[in-house]
């Protein structure tokens, strides 16, 4: 197996299903990883207060993530009720279509495999941490639940439309990387800031990054950096906003992206509405 990059992917993919599901042997974690684990769990649910959306926040509560790493089995037991999700376990990254696949009939794909000790404050390829912490909580939510069904669906499509390259920015900026505006002022949703220590703060306090709001075609013509803080957060004003804009048909839209130099991750438009840092209403009042 290799990633798009090429180089070998973490995970044992020897004895998973056709469509990539596995059990989880949740024996097999050690007493060191779940230790591990409770670090993670405790350094970041003392941010999320700050930094997480409250849909986040609300479920997170509910979870118990704090005891050690959670099985699959108790926490479907909850979340199939809620929203008709499911997770699925799976041995690391899988293929953009079997992803696709599972996205669209409601089921996550989660890495079994936890990250090592050192790998503490940065990791690469996502592991059972960023999938459980990062993604889970917001699949409890029913708007956010019924826009990654339709992602799914639509990477499906995108697939034969040779698009998915344009479709993967929008999940990078928004599943991965977006961030809300709240009473509360800027707060994020995505699991790729959720989950990390030092992201999760950078996003909404640093003066480096640009914070646009949300723009359909503009992020799928935008290029991303994997390996360093986002340059470009992308800002919705609720998870409506973005379930109503990816609605329509996609096709007429990749075929106008096509051929258009993508920008650079960093890039500032002239057609930006750009987040200036402070203005948010709660903290003008
Ligand atoms: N509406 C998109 C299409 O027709 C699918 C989609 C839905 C993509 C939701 C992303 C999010 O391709
Ligand atoms: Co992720």
């Amino acid at each position: 197996m290799t990633g798009e990059t090429g180089h070998a992917l973490r995970g044992d993919y020897s004895r998973m299903r056709p469509d990539y599901t596995v059990d989880q042997d949740w024996d097999a974690y050690t007493p060191a990883q779940h230790e591990l684990w409770r670090r993670l769990c405790a350094r970041q649910a003392a941010l999320v207060p700050r930094y997480a959306c409250e849909e986040f926040r609300a479920t997170l509560a509910t979870l118990d993530y704090g005891a050690g790493i959670p099985r699959f089995d108790a926490i479907n037991r909850k979340l199939v009720p809620a929203t008709r999700w499911e997770l699925a376990a799976v041995p690391g990254l899988v293929p953009d279509l079997v992803f696709f696949e599972h996205l669209a009939h409601r089921r996550f794909p989660v890495t079994v495999w936890l990250r090592e000790p050192g790998e503490f404050d940065y990791i690469v390829e996502p592991d059972i941490f960023h999938d459980f912490f990062g993604h889970v909580p917001m699949l409890f939510n029913p708007v956010f639940a019924d826009y990654m069904q339709a992602y799914g669906r639509g990477g499906i499509k995108a697939h034969a439309l040779g698009a998915i390259e344009m479709l993967a920015r929008l999940y990078w900026y928004t599943v991965e990387f977006g961030l809300i505006e709240t009473r509360e002022g800027l707060r994020t949703y995505g699991a790729g800031i959720l989950s990390s220590g030092g992201e999760i703060r950078y996003c909404i306090e640093s003066p480096r990054p640009n914070r646009v709001g949300f723009d359909l075609l503009r992020i799928m013509q935008t290029r991303y950096k994997i390996d360093t803080f986002q340059e470009t957060y992308f800002v919705i004003r609720g998870f409506e906003e973005l379930f109503a804009a990816t609605e329509p048909d996609f096709a007429p839209y990749y075929g106008e992206l096509r051929g258009r130099e993508p920008y650079p991750a960093s890039m500032l438009l002239a057609s930006d509405r750009v987040h200036h840092r402070g203005a948010s209403p709660s903290r003008a009042a």
